[in-house]
């Protein structure tokens, strides 16, 4: 009895750390059951360039709150392009927004769906995380997807590609997801 007992404990431990070993081999950071990469351009509404702007700045914080936008909200619908050119077909769009939480410099937070509509892709990945804006890549949380993301998770990693001054950036998003149904 004793020694039958102390051998099936002994499979049963072998057993479940096979099971881990299985499980955690499945989120290896360097294999995504899927990966994306596409670009983010957000043209930032200043007053004269309505027929071509994608988002605005929807809040009006007190200025004495420092030099870093702290409060500003801003709401987008963006365009997303499979590679850096602003004026290529859009294959997605981003739809949310984001905001600068930071009163000794800039930083941001963001909070976001990517809406596919095409042949190709056809649902959408929810997203948000901190843009710590002064780090060459960010890393945000991929926390949900529909259609043919169904119930996918993972990490989008952010670098920033362009900058013109206040009103337009382009964002290099490295979509990787590690759940894929
Ligand atoms: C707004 O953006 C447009 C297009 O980039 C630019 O031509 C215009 O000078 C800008 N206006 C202001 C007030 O900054
Ligand atoms: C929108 O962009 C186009 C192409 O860059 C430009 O010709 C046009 O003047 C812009 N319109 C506005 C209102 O900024
Ligand atoms: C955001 O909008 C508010 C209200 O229109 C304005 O006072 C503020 O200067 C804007 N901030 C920036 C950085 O554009
Ligand atoms: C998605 O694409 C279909 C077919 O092109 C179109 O009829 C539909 O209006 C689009 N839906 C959205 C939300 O853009
Ligand atoms: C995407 O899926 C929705 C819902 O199933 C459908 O109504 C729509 O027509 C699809 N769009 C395309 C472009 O296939």
């Amino acid at each position: 009895m004793e020694k039958s007992s102390s051998y099936f404990k002994i499979l049963f431990i072998t057993l479940t750390s096979f099971f881990l070993i299985a499980n955690s081999k499945r989120l290896k950071p360097e294999e995504p059951c899927k990966r994306l990469v596409l670009y983010y351009h957000d043209i930032l509404f200043n007053v004269t360039n309505s027929a071509n702007a994608t988002s605005a700045n929807i809040s009006n914080p007190p200025s004495v709150l420092g030099d870093y936008n702290f409060g500003m909200l801003v709401v987008f619908d963006d365009p997303i392009t499979k590679d850096r050119n602003l004026v290529s077909t859009p294959v997605a769009r981003a739809q949310g927004f984001y905001l600068y939480d930071m009163k000794s410099k800039y930083n941001a937070w963001f909070a976001y769906t990517l809406v596919f509509n095409s042949s190709e892709y056809n649902g959408t990945l929810n997203i948000m995380g901190a843009d710590i804006i002064e780090e060459k890549t960010r890393d945000l949380s991929i926390v949900g997807g529909t259609g043919d993301f169904f119930m996918s998770r993972g990490v989008v990693t952010l670098s920033t590609d362009a900058v013109e001054g206040l009103g337009y950036f382009c964002l290099k998003m490295d979509i990787k997801l590690y759940e894929c149904y």
